[in-house]
């Protein structure tokens, strides 16, 4: 692959575009942003970073969607960051009206891209770019799991005192307060996590990573970057090297876990043709319940979203 373009030169976006060039994996990276010198900027300094840190990823940044001719894969990141106090559904409709903007844009100019959505709120944005773009949905999925987990897992290596390269989770259901991470699908090098932390300690680190992204916003004024760009730039390489990686991908679920029409974060395998395969994990009845209650949280926005009629 050669060709990835970024939309957003915010936070996130540059983030993004920056971890991208770093693992050096594509010709080019190209930011585009409604404040055009903005996105040329951030990526005419990436590109200065090039000799530094060795990676011949080509950078480029602008305002016009006609530099992204030809890109196999496109992350929106376009949208207004959450301020304190604002949940991620108060942000709606500013955000919709962008991302079906920038999604009709991204498809004049690019056949059958792959479309990793990051605009919040999250699941509502990724059915909105999905229903704008005409895509299957095996190519426009959201950017949601793989950073709740890395933060999920960064705060399991805290109390453990160990590395986070040992700890492998799983987590799913909206990007939300109402998110699922399962600690009896959690392992520490292959030791359940739950022969390792008691209920208690456990519980308060599965409440801290639901509300994670308002930890943030609450101590910086404004919602994270550094793990959200590295984590969109995560899910990039897994399809550009076709990894066949699986990571939790807010997804379109048809009749997946008993859900239907909805985009949720769910295990999926993750190569070069997107989603090659949504996995079933087996969950038993506490666990199936807060899935489904994450799912009527995501709906309700939907119904918000859809009675918007934008
Ligand atoms: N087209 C292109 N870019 C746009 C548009 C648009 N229509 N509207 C806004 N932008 C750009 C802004 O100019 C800004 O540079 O999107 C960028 C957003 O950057 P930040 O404000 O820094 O926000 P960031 O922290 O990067 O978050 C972006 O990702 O994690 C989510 O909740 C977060 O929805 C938010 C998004």
């Amino acid at each position: 692959m050669s060709k990835v373009t970024v939309i957003g030169a915010g936070n996130v976006g540059a983030t993004c575009a920056n971890v991208i060039a770093h693992k050096d994996i594509v010709n080019e990276v190209v930011l585009i942003d409604i404040v055009g010198n903005l996105a040329k900027g951030k990526a005419l300094d990436t590109w200065q970073q090039a000799p530094i840190d060795n990676y011949s990823t080509y950078l480029s940044g602008g305002d016009d969607y006609a530099a992204s001719e030809g890109s196999e894969i496109v992350v929106i990141t376009a949208g207004v960051p959450r301020k304190p106090g604002m949940s991620r559904d108060d942000l709606i409709s500013t955000n919709a009206r962008i991302v079906n903007t920038v999604t009709e844009n991204i498809m004049k100019h690019s056949k059958d891209p792959i479309i990793i959505v990051v605009s919040n709120p999250l699941d509502v944005m990724t059915l909105a770019c999905w229903r704008s773009s005409g895509l299957d949905s095996s190519k426009v999925f959201g950017m949601a799991g793989t950073l709740d987990t890395a933060r999920y897992r960064a705060f399991l290596a805290t109390a453990l005192g160990c590395s986070p390269k040992d700890i492998q989770a799983l987590l799913m259901g909206g990007h939300g307060d109402t998110m699922v991470p399962l600690p009896r699908y959690t392992t520490v090098a292959g030791i359940p996590v739950t022969e390792l932390l008691g209920k208690e300690e456990l519980d308060a680190i599965v409440q801290r990573t639901a509300v994670g992204g308002g930890e943030l916003v609450q101590l910086m004024g404004t919602s994270a970057w550094y793990a959200p760009g590295a984590a969109a730039a995560q899910m990039v390489e897994a399809i550009v090297r076709d990894e066949k990686r699986i990571f939790p991908v807010c997804a379109k679920l048809d009749g997946q876990y008993g859900l239907h029409d909805i985009f949720l974060g769910v295990p999926v395998k993750l190569g070069k043709k997107g989603i090659e395969q949504i996995i079933e994990v087996k969950l038993n009845a506490d666990e199936m319940a807060l899935l489904n209650g994450s799912a009527a949280a995501v709906k309700s926005v939907i119904d918000v979203y859809n009675n918007m009629q934008l």
